[in-house]
């Protein structure tokens, strides 16, 4: 069985709203209440902790959540990073360790069990990622706006969460200092920068990121679509 640690303890900045992402209404519920949902109906996932913003991780918060006894709040830290080390310290023993972003609502349960497939069925893998096929052309500039080349599409992946580890090698990549875990925007790089093996799962591009306020609208429209063809 594995365990999910869902980072939301962000305080939103570039969404701009007058409280942390994780609060901010979306189609009807806390956007972190979307992808803990998809956790929940996770079949692998027997625990859930989440990292929650400063002075959020209490029974209001939980009562808020409607959380039942398998799910933990613990206070988030300075950075992403940080946030997933406080997490995994309160995640108790489970070797199988998946890490997701509440900013991602659109994650579904097939997702989340698919990328725990393809590191359980890897032995030699260190961690399992979600990711779309890149289709904007991407180019590389210097300081100057000058393009120096094109890169070659056909290799490039767009990075998402669940990310899923292996409880050890990510217990030793978070063992750093806050600057260096500061640097880092995804866990899979510092298993990459200590020389792991991470593998790519593709994903639709529609389990999107919400940073902006345009990415919050495309998520609500994506989630009542969803639901009407649920319905
Ligand atoms: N996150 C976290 N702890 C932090 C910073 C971020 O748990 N100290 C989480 C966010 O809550 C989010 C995910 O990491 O679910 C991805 O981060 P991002 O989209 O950058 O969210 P914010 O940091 O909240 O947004 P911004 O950078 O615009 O302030
Ligand atoms: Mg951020």
């Amino acid at each position: 069985m594995a365990v999910a640690l869902i980072v939301a303890a962000g305080s939103g900045q570039r969404l701009g709203a007058r409280r942390p992402k994780a609060w901010v209404e979306l189609a009807g519920r806390p956007l972190l209440g979307w992808s803990l949902e998809s956790i929940s109906r996770t079949a692998s996932i027997e625990r859930v902790v989440i990292a929650m913003p400063p002075g959020d991780a209490g029974p209001e918060a939980a009562a808020r959540l409607g959380l039942d006894r398998a799910v933990e709040l613990v206070e988030g830290g300075q950075s992403r990073s940080e946030s997933v080390a406080r997490a995994l310290r309160a995640s108790g023993e489970d070797e199988i360790v998946l890490v997701h972003d509440a900013a991602r609502p659109l994650l579904t349960p097939e997702l989340a069990e698919s990328v725990i497939a393809a590191l359980v069925g890897d032995p030699g893998a260190d961690a399992a990622i979600a990711a779309a096929p890149v289709s904007d052309t991407i180019k590389r500039a210097d300081g100057a706006l000058t393009v120096i080349e094109t890169l070659d599409r056909s290799v490039l992946w767009s990075v998402q969460t669940p990310q899923v580890f292996r409880r050890e090698a990510l217990r030793r990549v978070l063992d750093a200092p806050p600057e260096q875990l500061a640097a880092a925007t995804d866990d899979a790089s510092l298993i990459e920068r200590a020389g792991g093996r991470v593998i790519v799962v593709p994903s639709s591009p529609e389990n999107l990121k919400v940073t902006t306020p345009v990415d919050l609208r495309l998520a609500e429209l994506l989630l009542a679509d969803r639901h009407r063809s649920d319905a």
